[in-house]
Protein backbone atom coordinates (compact mmCIF):
# COMPACT_ATOMS: atom_id res chain seq x y z
CA UNK A 1 0.00 0.00 0.00
CA UNK A 2 1.40 3.21 -0.83
CA UNK A 3 0.78 6.22 1.14
CA UNK A 4 -1.66 7.52 -0.67
CA UNK A 5 -3.96 4.24 -0.67
CA UNK A 6 -3.31 4.24 3.12
CA UNK A 7 -4.49 7.78 3.61
CA UNK A 8 -7.90 6.69 2.04
CA UNK A 9 -7.73 3.60 3.65
CA UNK A 10 -7.43 4.46 6.81
CA UNK A 11 -9.21 7.70 6.91
CA UNK A 12 -12.44 5.85 6.27
CA UNK A 13 -11.57 3.04 8.81
CA UNK A 14 -11.52 5.92 11.28
CA UNK A 15 -14.70 7.63 9.98
CA UNK A 16 -16.79 4.32 10.16
CA UNK A 17 -17.26 4.50 14.19
CA UNK A 18 -16.74 8.31 14.20
CA UNK A 19 -19.47 9.18 11.97
CA UNK A 20 -21.45 12.69 13.79
CA UNK A 21 -24.73 12.22 13.23
CA UNK A 22 -25.65 15.50 11.70
CA UNK A 23 -28.79 16.36 10.37
CA UNK A 24 -27.74 17.15 6.75
CA UNK A 25 -25.96 13.61 6.82
CA UNK A 26 -27.62 10.97 4.57
CA UNK A 27 -29.86 13.98 3.49
CA UNK A 28 -30.71 13.34 -0.42
CA UNK A 29 -32.40 16.74 -1.34
CA UNK A 30 -29.67 18.85 -3.51
CA UNK A 31 -31.59 22.21 -2.37
CA UNK A 32 -30.74 20.98 1.51
CA UNK A 33 -27.41 19.65 1.25
CA UNK A 34 -26.66 23.65 -0.97
CA UNK A 35 -28.72 25.23 2.43
CA UNK A 36 -26.59 23.14 4.78
CA UNK A 37 -23.50 23.73 2.96
CA UNK A 38 -23.81 28.18 2.53
CA UNK A 39 -24.76 27.91 5.92
CA UNK A 40 -21.48 25.65 6.80
CA UNK A 41 -19.14 28.09 5.03
CA UNK A 42 -16.22 30.14 7.60
CA UNK A 43 -18.98 28.58 10.34
CA UNK A 44 -18.49 25.67 13.05
CA UNK A 45 -20.99 23.08 12.56
CA UNK A 46 -22.00 23.48 16.17
CA UNK A 47 -23.11 27.15 15.08
CA UNK A 48 -24.93 26.41 12.11
CA UNK A 49 -26.92 23.42 13.27
CA UNK A 50 -29.24 25.66 14.65
CA UNK A 51 -29.67 27.63 11.54
CA UNK A 52 -30.05 24.55 9.89
CA UNK A 53 -32.89 23.41 11.39
CA UNK A 54 -34.44 26.84 11.34
CA UNK A 55 -34.13 27.25 7.68
CA UNK A 56 -35.70 23.96 7.02
CA UNK A 57 -38.27 24.55 8.58
CA UNK A 58 -39.28 27.87 7.69
CA UNK A 59 -37.83 27.04 3.58
CA UNK A 60 -38.17 23.64 3.29
CA UNK A 61 -38.26 24.02 -0.79
CA UNK A 62 -36.55 26.27 -2.72
CA UNK A 63 -39.76 28.25 -3.97
CA UNK A 64 -40.06 29.06 -0.08
CA UNK A 65 -36.74 30.68 -0.19
CA UNK A 66 -37.06 32.52 -3.05
CA UNK A 67 -40.52 34.15 -2.20
CA UNK A 68 -39.14 35.21 1.87
CA UNK A 69 -38.75 38.83 1.97
CA UNK A 70 -35.57 39.88 2.16
CA UNK A 71 -35.42 41.43 5.88
CA UNK A 72 -37.20 38.01 6.95
CA UNK A 73 -34.11 36.23 5.67
CA UNK A 74 -31.64 38.30 7.37
CA UNK A 75 -33.75 38.31 10.57
CA UNK A 76 -33.66 34.43 10.44
CA UNK A 77 -29.47 34.34 9.39
CA UNK A 78 -29.18 37.22 12.15
CA UNK A 79 -25.82 35.92 14.69
CA UNK A 80 -24.54 34.12 11.66
CA UNK A 81 -22.09 36.53 10.30
CA UNK A 82 -20.74 37.08 6.56
CA UNK A 83 -24.01 38.36 5.60
CA UNK A 84 -23.41 38.27 1.73
CA UNK A 85 -24.03 34.47 2.39
CA UNK A 86 -27.93 35.19 3.37
CA UNK A 87 -28.02 37.38 0.15
CA UNK A 88 -26.55 35.35 -2.39
CA UNK A 89 -28.70 32.44 -1.34
CA UNK A 90 -31.58 34.67 -1.90
CA UNK A 91 -30.15 35.52 -5.43
CA UNK A 92 -29.62 31.87 -6.50
CA UNK A 93 -32.64 30.61 -5.13
CA UNK A 94 -34.60 33.32 -7.04
CA UNK A 95 -32.65 32.08 -10.35
CA UNK A 96 -33.41 28.06 -9.71
CA UNK A 97 -37.05 29.30 -9.15
CA UNK A 98 -36.88 31.30 -12.56
CA UNK A 99 -34.54 30.02 -14.59
CA UNK A 100 -34.44 26.41 -14.04
CA UNK A 101 -38.25 25.72 -13.17
CA UNK A 102 -37.08 25.04 -9.56
CA UNK A 103 -34.75 22.18 -10.19
CA UNK A 104 -31.89 21.59 -8.74
CA UNK A 105 -28.35 21.99 -11.16
CA UNK A 106 -27.16 18.23 -10.92
CA UNK A 107 -23.65 19.01 -12.53
CA UNK A 108 -20.28 20.23 -11.28
CA UNK A 109 -20.41 23.32 -13.31
CA UNK A 110 -23.94 23.79 -13.31
CA UNK A 111 -23.86 23.89 -9.72
CA UNK A 112 -20.93 26.84 -9.61
CA UNK A 113 -22.99 29.16 -11.66
CA UNK A 114 -24.95 29.46 -8.13
CA UNK A 115 -24.21 32.86 -6.86
CA UNK A 116 -22.07 32.21 -3.35
CA UNK A 117 -21.27 28.47 -4.40
CA UNK A 118 -17.73 28.53 -4.89
CA UNK A 119 -15.07 25.13 -5.94
CA UNK A 120 -15.50 23.92 -2.44
CA UNK A 121 -19.28 24.24 -2.30
CA UNK A 122 -20.11 23.13 -5.94
CA UNK A 123 -17.78 20.04 -4.76
CA UNK A 124 -19.44 19.28 -1.39
CA UNK A 125 -22.85 19.52 -3.04
CA UNK A 126 -22.08 17.54 -6.30
CA UNK A 127 -20.20 14.64 -3.84
CA UNK A 128 -23.02 14.70 -1.11
CA UNK A 129 -25.98 14.90 -3.77
CA UNK A 130 -25.17 13.35 -6.45
CA UNK A 131 -21.80 11.05 -6.11
CA UNK A 132 -19.45 12.46 -8.29
CA UNK A 133 -16.16 12.28 -7.25
CA UNK A 134 -15.21 16.30 -6.64
CA UNK A 135 -12.76 16.26 -4.07
CA UNK A 136 -13.40 19.06 -1.23
CA UNK A 137 -10.77 21.48 -0.66
CA UNK A 138 -11.15 23.80 2.70
CA UNK A 139 -8.96 24.90 5.23
CA UNK A 140 -9.39 21.44 6.65
CA UNK A 141 -8.13 19.72 3.72
CA UNK A 142 -5.11 21.63 3.35
CA UNK A 143 -4.08 21.36 7.03
CA UNK A 144 -4.60 17.61 6.96
CA UNK A 145 -2.94 16.98 3.65
CA UNK A 146 -0.02 19.33 4.46
CA UNK A 147 0.42 17.58 7.63
CA UNK A 148 0.27 14.02 6.33
CA UNK A 149 2.28 14.27 3.41
CA UNK A 150 4.67 16.63 5.11
CA UNK A 151 4.08 19.86 2.61
CA UNK A 152 5.93 23.07 2.96
CA UNK A 153 4.79 24.75 -0.29
CA UNK A 154 2.27 27.44 1.94
CA UNK A 155 -1.32 26.67 1.58
CA UNK A 156 -2.01 30.59 1.02
CA UNK A 157 0.55 30.14 -2.41
CA UNK A 158 -1.10 29.02 -5.54
CA UNK A 159 1.54 26.67 -5.75
CA UNK A 160 0.32 25.38 -2.60
CA UNK A 161 -3.29 25.68 -3.51
CA UNK A 162 -2.89 23.97 -6.80
CA UNK A 163 -0.80 21.07 -5.10
CA UNK A 164 -3.22 20.22 -2.43
CA UNK A 165 -6.33 20.33 -4.94
CA UNK A 166 -4.84 17.82 -7.38
CA UNK A 167 -3.57 15.77 -4.02
CA UNK A 168 -6.82 16.10 -2.63
CA UNK A 169 -8.68 14.58 -6.25
CA UNK A 170 -5.60 11.74 -6.07
CA UNK A 171 -6.44 10.30 -2.53
CA UNK A 172 -10.85 10.71 -2.78
CA UNK A 173 -12.59 7.74 -2.83
CA UNK A 174 -14.06 7.44 -5.94
CA UNK A 175 -16.83 5.27 -5.66
CA UNK A 176 -17.80 7.06 -2.52
CA UNK A 177 -16.64 10.36 -2.79
CA UNK A 178 -19.18 11.93 -0.51
CA UNK A 179 -18.14 9.54 2.29
CA UNK A 180 -14.84 10.49 1.58
CA UNK A 181 -15.29 14.57 1.65
CA UNK A 182 -17.66 13.79 4.95
CA UNK A 183 -14.94 12.06 6.76
CA UNK A 184 -11.67 14.54 5.62
CA UNK A 185 -13.62 17.52 6.90
CA UNK A 186 -14.77 15.73 10.20
CA UNK A 187 -11.25 14.21 10.66
CA UNK A 188 -10.02 18.01 10.19
CA UNK A 189 -12.43 18.88 13.10
CA UNK A 190 -12.46 16.84 15.07
CA UNK A 191 -9.17 15.49 15.07
CA UNK A 192 -6.14 16.72 13.12
CA UNK A 193 -6.86 20.07 14.63
CA UNK A 194 -5.61 23.54 13.70
CA UNK A 195 -4.65 23.77 17.51
CA UNK A 196 -3.97 20.77 19.93
CA UNK A 197 -4.43 17.66 17.16
CA UNK A 198 -5.10 15.08 18.80
CA UNK A 199 -2.02 12.79 17.75
CA UNK A 200 -2.13 10.40 20.32
CA UNK A 201 -4.75 8.02 18.94
CA UNK A 202 -4.64 8.75 15.30
CA UNK A 203 -5.47 6.12 12.81
CA UNK A 204 -2.84 7.89 10.35
CA UNK A 205 -0.54 8.11 12.75
CA UNK A 206 2.39 5.83 11.19
CA UNK A 207 2.63 7.07 7.93
CA UNK A 208 2.14 10.77 8.97
CA UNK A 209 5.12 12.93 7.79
CA UNK A 210 4.27 15.99 10.55
CA UNK A 211 3.86 13.67 13.13
CA UNK A 212 7.10 11.68 12.79
CA UNK A 213 8.96 14.55 11.93
CA UNK A 214 7.35 16.58 15.18
CA UNK A 215 6.22 19.39 12.80
CA UNK A 216 2.24 18.88 13.65
CA UNK A 217 2.50 22.55 15.10
CA UNK A 218 4.46 24.19 12.17
CA UNK A 219 1.91 23.02 9.15
CA UNK A 220 -0.03 23.66 7.30
CA UNK A 221 2.64 26.83 6.41
CA UNK A 222 0.91 29.97 5.35
CA UNK A 223 2.89 33.11 3.86
CA UNK A 224 0.24 35.85 5.03
CA UNK A 225 -0.33 36.27 8.37
CA UNK A 226 -3.46 38.23 8.22
CA UNK A 227 -2.76 41.90 9.75
CA UNK A 228 -6.17 43.06 10.75
CA UNK A 229 -7.17 46.84 10.73
CA UNK A 230 -8.76 48.12 13.45
CA UNK A 231 -12.12 49.81 12.45
CA UNK A 232 -13.85 51.86 15.36
CA UNK A 233 -17.94 52.40 15.42
CA UNK A 234 -19.40 54.79 17.61
CA UNK A 235 -23.13 53.92 17.76
CA UNK A 236 -25.45 57.17 18.71
CA UNK A 237 -28.45 55.27 20.81
CA UNK A 238 -31.17 58.56 20.60
CA UNK A 239 -33.94 57.91 22.85
CA UNK A 240 -37.00 60.17 22.21
CA UNK A 241 -40.04 58.98 24.59
CA UNK A 242 -39.88 55.10 24.17
CA UNK A 243 -38.49 55.31 21.09
CA UNK A 244 -35.09 54.55 19.33
CA UNK A 245 -33.66 55.53 16.47
CA UNK A 246 -32.43 52.95 13.71
CA UNK A 247 -31.88 52.85 9.41
CA UNK A 248 -31.21 49.85 7.52
CA UNK A 249 -27.49 49.73 5.95
CA UNK A 250 -27.60 50.11 2.62
CA UNK A 251 -23.56 51.16 1.57
CA UNK A 252 -21.38 48.70 0.32
CA UNK A 253 -19.61 47.70 3.48
CA UNK A 254 -19.98 45.10 5.86
CA UNK A 255 -23.22 44.40 7.90
CA UNK A 256 -25.38 45.66 4.27
CA UNK A 257 -29.05 45.34 4.77
CA UNK A 258 -28.99 45.02 8.61
CA UNK A 259 -29.96 47.57 11.43
CA UNK A 260 -28.10 49.85 13.30
CA UNK A 261 -28.53 53.20 15.51
CA UNK A 262 -26.90 56.59 14.20
CA UNK A 263 -22.91 55.69 13.17
CA UNK A 264 -19.67 57.81 13.41
CA UNK A 265 -16.70 55.75 12.24
CA UNK A 266 -13.11 57.11 13.37
CA UNK A 267 -9.64 56.59 12.58
CA UNK A 268 -8.56 56.02 16.14
CA UNK A 269 -10.86 55.87 19.66
CA UNK A 270 -12.38 59.12 20.41
CA UNK A 271 -14.14 60.99 23.73
CA UNK A 272 -17.88 60.80 23.61
CA UNK A 273 -17.91 64.79 24.53
CA UNK A 274 -16.41 65.41 21.25
CA UNK A 275 -17.93 62.66 18.68
CA UNK A 276 -21.23 64.35 19.64
CA UNK A 277 -19.57 67.63 18.24
CA UNK A 278 -19.15 65.76 14.82
CA UNK A 279 -21.75 67.27 12.23
CA UNK A 280 -22.27 62.98 11.51
CA UNK A 281 -23.84 63.05 15.07
CA UNK A 282 -25.10 66.61 15.89
CA UNK A 283 -27.22 66.90 13.23
CA UNK A 284 -29.61 64.42 14.93
CA UNK A 285 -30.16 66.97 17.35
CA UNK A 286 -29.34 69.99 16.47
CA UNK A 287 -29.31 73.04 18.85
CA UNK A 288 -31.82 71.18 21.34
CA UNK A 289 -31.51 70.13 24.46
CA UNK A 290 -29.92 66.25 25.18
CA UNK A 291 -28.86 64.15 28.14
CA UNK A 292 -26.14 61.97 27.96
CA UNK A 293 -27.70 58.92 29.72
CA UNK A 294 -24.59 56.88 29.50
CA UNK A 295 -21.32 55.88 27.62
CA UNK A 296 -20.46 52.36 27.41
CA UNK A 297 -17.20 50.30 27.30
CA UNK A 298 -15.84 48.93 24.44
CA UNK A 299 -17.19 46.34 22.65
CA UNK A 300 -15.02 44.30 20.23
CA UNK A 301 -15.83 41.71 16.99
CA UNK A 302 -13.82 39.56 15.53
CA UNK A 303 -14.02 39.44 11.70
CA UNK A 304 -11.39 38.11 8.51
CA UNK A 305 -9.50 40.73 7.99
CA UNK A 306 -10.86 43.44 10.45
CA UNK A 307 -11.33 43.84 14.18
CA UNK A 308 -14.53 46.54 15.27
CA UNK A 309 -14.38 48.68 18.22
CA UNK A 310 -18.26 49.40 18.81
CA UNK A 311 -18.93 52.23 21.68
CA UNK A 312 -22.65 53.08 22.39
CA UNK A 313 -23.85 56.42 23.70
CA UNK A 314 -27.16 56.66 24.66
CA UNK A 315 -28.30 60.00 24.70
CA UNK A 316 -32.15 61.15 25.38
CA UNK A 317 -33.65 64.25 22.99
CA UNK A 318 -37.30 65.64 23.73
CA UNK A 319 -38.31 66.44 20.09
CA UNK A 320 -37.71 64.33 16.83
CA UNK A 321 -35.60 65.73 13.76
CA UNK A 322 -37.25 64.60 10.85
CA UNK A 323 -36.56 61.25 10.43
CA UNK A 324 -37.95 60.53 7.16
CA UNK A 325 -35.97 62.91 5.29
CA UNK A 326 -32.91 61.21 6.72
CA UNK A 327 -34.66 57.53 6.24
CA UNK A 328 -34.76 57.19 9.84
CA UNK A 329 -36.81 55.39 11.52
CA UNK A 330 -38.32 55.84 15.37
CA UNK A 331 -38.61 52.17 16.87
CA UNK A 332 -40.42 51.22 19.59
CA UNK A 333 -38.23 49.47 22.09
CA UNK A 334 -41.03 46.56 22.50
CA UNK A 335 -40.37 46.38 18.36
CA UNK A 336 -36.57 46.71 17.95
CA UNK A 337 -35.88 42.84 18.36
CA UNK A 338 -37.61 42.36 15.11
CA UNK A 339 -34.93 43.83 13.37
CA UNK A 340 -31.45 42.09 12.17
CA UNK A 341 -28.76 43.83 14.21
CA UNK A 342 -25.30 43.17 13.63
CA UNK A 343 -23.59 40.65 16.49
CA UNK A 344 -21.93 43.67 18.28
CA UNK A 345 -25.33 45.25 18.64
CA UNK A 346 -27.25 42.55 19.19
CA UNK A 347 -24.39 41.63 22.32
CA UNK A 348 -25.02 45.77 23.25
CA UNK A 349 -29.13 44.95 23.64
CA UNK A 350 -28.96 41.48 25.10
CA UNK A 351 -26.18 42.96 27.88
CA UNK A 352 -28.60 46.12 28.47
CA UNK A 353 -31.19 42.78 28.87
CA UNK A 354 -33.65 43.27 31.18
CA UNK A 355 -33.60 46.84 32.00
CA UNK A 356 -33.99 48.01 27.93
CA UNK A 357 -36.87 44.75 26.76
N1 LIG B 1 -18.16 22.34 6.73
C1 LIG B 1 -18.66 22.55 5.51
N2 LIG B 1 -19.43 21.54 5.11
C2 LIG B 1 -19.43 20.64 6.12
C3 LIG B 1 -20.05 19.40 6.30
N3 LIG B 1 -20.81 18.87 5.38
N4 LIG B 1 -19.81 18.77 7.46
C4 LIG B 1 -19.02 19.31 8.38
N5 LIG B 1 -18.42 20.48 8.26
C5 LIG B 1 -18.63 21.15 7.13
Amino acid sequence: MNEKTYFTHNLLTWYDPNDRPMPWKGETDPYLIWLSEIILQQTRVEQGLSYFIKFKKNYPTVFELAQAPEDQLMKDWEGLGYYSRARNLHTAAKYIVDELNGIFPNTHEDILKLKGVGTYTAAAIASFAYDLPYAVVDGNVYRVLSRFFGIDTPTDSNEGKKLIAKLAQEVLDEKNPGRFNQAIMDFGATVCKPKGAICKDCQLQDECVAFRDDRVGELPIKIKKIKKKKRFFHYLMIRRGTGYFIRKRVEKDIWKNLYEFPLLETETQMDSKKLLKQEGFSKFFSNQFYGIQKVSDSYVQQLTHRSIHAQFIEIEVENSFDANKMDWMCVEESELRKFAFPKIIDSYLNHKGSTLF
